[in-house]
């Protein structure tokens, strides 16, 4: 069994060290474990969200595409896309926001934070709020769901927005499932291995506390410079340190084996001064950034690499959820009106939905030879009556094919009998007959 693992990252800003440690290294360190099957992607539509300023816009997605490849994704191994390259996902969000409740929404940790700032400052509840901001977790949802991912790894802040996806996927499979499963269950990972960097003043490092460390912005030097402005307490050198409270030890921790933290400690508690030890930290990180930077002015003096990368990642991306929306339109009724799912099908979502059906044969119980029909859920549509011949089996199967289920059938008290000849192929429910017509019509396409 593979995992499949997705995340995004919103492409708003710079990519800050909080970003390197606490989400790309941890997902690339996975998306290299056996059995896994990693999903990455630049959630470039969430930051319209956020952002209106297009330059910014464009400028992150190039920053942070550049960084993931720096930091050593294999990019043949994972599927490493643009969400705004694969127009199956707001094409599922629209499904999904059409089961989704409001009130589900309503509930929502980022919108109810902007009603209640607006209620604080005495001005409408909702303003300055968007439909983007509103909806934003089905967004999300859609991004999980369409690869039906199984983790994934998000800071806490995103728990209730995998709660609302497992909610969304769930309300998706009751209306259109009919006893299949369209999505499997997303579960948030929240990983209390991973460093959650301090940022310079001690608070968690992010951008919107103005408290961050540059990853490769301005070279060594600016890093050197955020570094020497880390507020530490005002304990002299040879004055002993409580290296456990200090944001120092925990970033230094985030670059170091266990072994360089545990001497690091001991010198701090032996002395060491705060000086000195922002320049150990400064190594260390260094050490860690050094060769990634390098790579990473390579890339952002060619963007067209980058952009190769990314075509050949939504392609990769688009043979998955080309089909699977293939099967999603079908079953919300989005269906080709002469009962020909294909001709409505474009470009490489055609294979995949001329693949949607097909035969199985197999030997029964007794002995005998028997097929059946499977649709594209792999549910069975159709058991044969047994033979006692492999290849009357298959001239039944091929007959099945080559001639017009209708004209073979005949109807007697709601059980339609299929012949050749005078031998009975199959029988099935009446009711049945036209989903078994449709299969069979869609595997004649091949
Ligand atoms: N909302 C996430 C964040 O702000 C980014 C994101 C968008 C995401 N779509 C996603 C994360 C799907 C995981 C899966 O961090």
């Amino acid at each position: 069994m593979t995992t499949r693992v997705l995340t995004g990252i919103t492409t708003t800003g710079t990519p800050h060290l909080g970003n390197y440690a606490g989400a790309i290294r941890p997902a690339i360190q996975a998306s290299t474990q056996p059995g896994v099957d990693a999903f990455f992607f630049l959630a470039d539509y969430h930051a319209l969200i956020k952002c209106d300023d297009p330059l910014r816009i464009a400028r992150s997605r190039l920053e942070i595409a550049a960084t993931w490849i720096a930091a050593g994704l294999d990019v043949e191994k994972v599927t490493f896309y643009r969400q705004s390259d694969i127009p199956e996902i707001p094409e599922l969000c629209w499904m999904l926001t059409c089961v989704t409740a409001k009130g589900l929404m309503n509930r929502a940790h980022a919108y109810k934070a902007s009603v209640d700032q607006n209620v604080a400052k005495g001005v409408e509840p909702d303003d300055g709020v968007n439909m983007g901001l509103f909806s934003y977790p089905i967004l999300m949802a859609a991004d999980i769901l369409m690869f039906n991912a199984h983790k994934v790894p998000v800071g806490r802040d995103q728990i209730q927005h995998l709660e609302m996806a497992r909610d969304i996927a769930q309300r998706f499979n009751h209306q259109y499932g009919q006893g299949h499963d369209f999505f499997v269950m997303p579960e948030a990972q929240v990983d209390d291995e991973v460093a959650t960097l301090p940022g310079l003043d001690g608070r968690k490092m992010s951008k919107s506390y103005d408290n961050t460390i540059p990853l490769f912005e301005g070279g060594q030097k600016a890093m050197r410079a955020a570094v020497m402005r880390i507020v530490t307490d005002s304990r002299q050198p040879g004055e002993p340190k409580d290296a456990e409270n200090s944001h120092l030890y925990a970033l230094y921790r985030a670059f170091s084996t266990p072994t360089q933290s545990a001497l690091f400690r001991h010198e701090l508690e032996d002395g060491l001064g705060w000086g000195e030890a922002k320049d150990r930290l400064c190594d260390r990180i260094e050490n860690s950034l050094a060769p990634m930077r390098e790579r990473y002015a390579g890339l952002m003096a060619a963007p067209e690499k980058i952009e190769d990368v990314l075509q050949a990642g939504a392609d990769k991306a688009r043979r998955q959820s080309g089909a699977f929306m293939a099967r999603l339109r079908e079953a919300v009724g989005l269906r080709s009106i002469g009962g020909n799912a294909q001709a409505q099908a474009g470009g490489t979502v055609k294979k995949a939905v001329a693949k949607r059906a097909r035969f199985v044969s197999f030997r029964d119980e007794a002995g005998q030879f028997r097929f059946r029909l499977l649709g594209a859920d792999g549910k069975e549509l159709l058991l044969s009556e047994p033979f006692a011949d492999p290849k009357a089996a298959g001239a039944a199967i091929k007959h099945l094919q080559t001639n017009s289920l209708s004209e073979l059938s005949s109807e007697q008290a709601g059980v339609v009998s299929v012949r050749m000849g005078d031998a009975v192929v199959c029988r099935f429910a009446a009711d049945d007959l036209s989903v078994i017509d449709e299969a069979v019509a869609t595997l004649n396409q091949d």
